[in-house]
């Protein structure tokens, strides 16, 4: 039972300004001040996000909405941007990125979560998470921004690329972005398409907001070039699949400006190609015997390191690290990579042999 209500946890962010100045000079330590904040309230920390689970509901037959109400530690957080989450369960701690479809002055936050086949973490989130749960997040990350230069946007996600589009469009027409919006959203089947009722209820408010839904898995699926062509905006602000990102890339041809985020399923690794393989982080004077099947990210944690990481997924560049020597292999697009001293990522790179990095 917390000591405090949710309210004064939150407030007491600013507060805590001298324990932040103690720990930084090294005459505190931050993991024990917060282990006296966590009796007051479970989401009290010095500077890491903890967040309680407020609300859950569905927007699409696969889909969740989270509502969760942060501690006071989050800076600058935009919807549209990601955070990663964690969750302790059963003594492992998983974590995964999401976006943000809002942020509220007050410290709420909502996220939305779509069912994955196999995925651990967003499964355990959709099935089995609690309202009044607390989790961790980690600072937000991503560079997708609103033109505000006054001329028409078409937002076109696919799949799960409209978590950060919602995020984005709920702000401009808060902010009351006047100029023609068209969202297109494509789905494999009609009861994924997400947020539906209150994106026709904005519609209705906001006459400049046309909606657009593709149903790929029906007859006609696909969006085709003559029909992406028909529809109006001068930026385009995409998101989804690696295929539908690249393929709206090589159709855009109008003067505004294009902004993309894509994410692509990692690919499974042949189980002749599995092996044992020695890794070196150089810096920190450690060599491992590792596995050609799992990111350098995961081993290098599991070998007691914490390298900087943010979406997990090879977006942000957080985990970007030089390699210093061997081969490694793009997790998603299965190419290989030798050059020494280029930069890799490592939540997307695995070892394709034995490897030395500058970690
Ligand atoms: S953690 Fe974001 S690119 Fe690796």
């Amino acid at each position: 039972m917390p000591m405090i209500p949710f309210s004064l946890a939150r407030r007491l962010a600013p507060a805590l300004q001298p324990l932040r100045w103690l720990c930084a000079r090294g005459w505190l330590r931050e993991a024990d001040v917060d282990l006296c904040l966590r009796l007051l309230h479970p989401v009290l920390r010095l500077q890491r996000v903890f967040a309680q689970v407020e609300a859950r509901r569905w927007v699409a037959e696969d889909m969740l909405a989270l509502t969760l109400r942060c501690n006071g530690n989050p800076q600058g957080w935009r919807a549209g941007q990601h955070v990663q989450l964690y969750l302790q369960q059963d003594g492992v701690r998983h974590g995964r990125s999401y976006s943000l479809t809002a942020v509220g002055r007050d410290g709420r936050i909502e996220l939305a979560i779509k069912r994955q086949p196999g995925g651990r973490l967003s499964n355990m989130l959709l099935d089995r998470l609690a309202v009044g749960q607390v989790l961790e997040l980690a600072p937000a990350f991503g560079e997708l921004q609103w033109p505000d230069d006054g001329r028409a946007v078409l937002l076109a996600a696919a799949g799960s690329g409209i978590t950060p589009l919602l995020g984005l469009l709920r702000d401009a027409l808060a902010r009351g972005f006047s100029a023609p919006i068209t969202l297109l959203h494509q789905v494999r089947r009609q009861g994924q398409r997400a947020f539906v009722e209150e994106l026709q209820a904005l519609a209705e408010r906001h006459r400049n907001l046309q909606l657009c839904w593709v149903v790929s898995g029906a007859p006609g699926g696909r969006i085709s070039r003559e029909q992406f062509d028909e529809i109006g905006g001068e930026h385009l602000i995409a998101c989804g699949p690696q295929g539908f990102v690249e393929q709206l890339h090589g159709w855009w041809t109008r003067s505004g400006t294009l902004q993309v985020e894509s994410f692509s399923p990692l690919q499974p690794l042949a189980a002749d190609d599995v092996r044992d393989v020695q890794l070196r982080f150089a810096r920190s004077g450690q060599q491992v015997q590792g596995s050609s099947q799992l990111s350098l990210l995961e081993q290098a944690e599991a070998s007691g390191l914490r390298p900087a990481h943010g979406c997990r997924q090879g977006i942000c560049a957080s985990c970007t690290c030089t390699l210093l020597g061997g081969v490694v292999r793009d997790l998603r697009s299965g190419a290989l990579f030798a050059e020494p001293n280029q930069p890799i990522r490592l939540c997307v790179s695995a070892p394709h042999g034995d490897v030395e990095i500058d970690l």
